[in-house]
């Protein structure tokens, strides 16, 4: 497996380029054997002599023109500039390209939430209904965007085992889009997309990877044949649980519908909120090496904690991902895990109510350790039986490990199970 940095192909953001006026993110020569570590710290960057080097905050709603040909010609998108910022803003422009060059796809998207990702992706990719065939273990929100909008409206779904690759070549056929998490959520297995994609592309099925847990510091779908990826920024991008956004990234085709899509729908990310998810996306590649080594190391120490019946962490040896996950994300996998608690409820709540430093928190991807109870935040709107039919019991705990001391973690999960 590649190395963090040595990358497959990048593409160039061909219009996000032309936007910024052809200006090079690093200097020339420079570009192609920079490292995802430096790349993280420069991408989507356009300074010339006298720029900030932090990107000014730019609130403006609408630009001034003085020559109806001028603004004609940066409304079709033929020059760099921006004139209504519901279509384009500076700040967002340059999220776009920085995830889009850390995903190694053409164009990104950036919009209010990682569900409108999602949204203008799904519709990018399958414009009119078609069966989406998709991971059983998917988000909440997702699951809910397919049953209560995408299905009303003529699209089918077969939800799958994606760690299943008979049921993925079975579920392909006739499908006309698939969608996919790189590490399930709570049980944290991670489905072999890179054999997906060659399922689907075998198949002329566009697939959609929602990358959100690893990141593009962990794992790159494009490079492995996926057609879009999508991010919610409100996770390990932003990083400090404050902030909303979403990112899509693929090709300059794919994304032109997603972006008109978002734009009609007005669900385009504002700037404030742009700034501040490449604000935290300037520290991912250092954050997401703290988060997976301190997830691995909680993992390993709740091992052997009172009450706790199965630690659920991909690079733990008894994980049904552990292969996969050691291929396909050789650096770490994240800050994400999950546990079964004997006790069921009541031993979820003395926990929390023993913790000195961890905090319940119904997000992830933050620089705090949180934890989440899966049966009320993520799966609520699940029956009893279709949660325990994905493994999600009373007892079980979804950790979202922070960048604290791996130490005072695992003394606070010791602390708040001791007998
Ligand atoms: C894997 C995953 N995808 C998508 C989303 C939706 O993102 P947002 O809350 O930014 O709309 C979430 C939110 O928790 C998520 O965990």
């Amino acid at each position: 497996m590649r190395p963090i940095g040595a990358r497959r192909q990048v593409q160039p953001a061909a219009r996000d380029r032309a936007r910024a006026g052809g200006r090079r993110v690093l200097r020339p020569g420079f570009e192609p054997a920079v490292k995802q570590a430096s790349r993280t710290v420069h991408a989507g960057r356009e300074l010339v002599a006298r720029s900030p080097l932090a990107p000014d905050l730019s609130p403006a709603a609408v630009h001034v023109y003085t020559d109806l040909e001028d603004y004609d010609a940066v409304a079709r998108g033929e020059r760099p500039g921006h004139y209504y910022g519901r279509n384009s803003n500076s700040n967002r422009a340059m999220l776009e390209r920085a995830v889009a060059d850390l995903e190694g796809g053409e164009e990104g998207v950036a919009t209010a939430s990682g569900m409108a990702a999602l949204y203008v992706a799904m519709l990018a990719l399958a414009p009119k209904p078609v069966t989406i065939v998709a991971t059983r273990e998917l988000y909440g929100g997702t699951l809910a965007l397919i049953r209560q909008d995408l299905e009303p409206a003529g699209y089918e779904a077969n939800f799958i085992d994606m760690t299943d690759l008979d049921a993925v070549r079975r579920g392909m056929d006739g499908a006309g889009l698939a969608l996919v998490e790189t590490i399930t959520n709570p049980l944290c297995r991670v489905p072999d997309v890179e054999v997906i994609a060659a399922v689907a592309r075998d198949r002329g099925v566009p697939l959609l990877v929602d990358n959100t847990f690893a990141s593009p510091i962990l794992f790159r779908p494009l490079e492995v044949g996926a057609t879009a990826v999508m991010h919610s920024a409100t996770k390990y991008i932003g990083g400090h649980s404050d902030l909303i956004a979403g990112v899509v990234v693929g090709t300059a085709e794919a994304m032109s519908a997603a972006r008109a899509r978002s734009v009609r729908t007005g669900s385009t990310l504002g700037p404030f909120e742009a700034w501040l998810a490449l604000r935290g996306l300037r520290t991912l590649e250092v954050r997401m090496r703290r988060h997976s080594d301190n997830a691995i190391a909680v993992a390993r120490a709740l091992q052997g904690m009172p009450g706790v019946a199965r630690v659920h962490h991909p690079w733990l040896p008894g994980s049904v991902s552990h292969d996969v996950a050691h291929r396909l994300m050789p650096e770490g996998t994240g800050g994400m895990l999950a546990f079964d608690l004997d006790g069921g409820r009541d031993a979820v709540q003395r926990m929390l109510s023993r913790f000195q430093m961890v905090r319940f928190a119904a997000s992830l991807g933050g620089i705090e350790t949180t934890v989440s109870y899966p049966e009320i935040t993520s799966h609520r709107a699940l029956s009893p039986q279709e949660r325990a039919e994905l493994g999600v019991g009373s007892g079980t705990v979804r950790v979202s490990v922070g960048i604290e001391a791996a130490e005072d973690i695992v003394a606070d999960f010791a602390h708040a199970l001791s007998e």
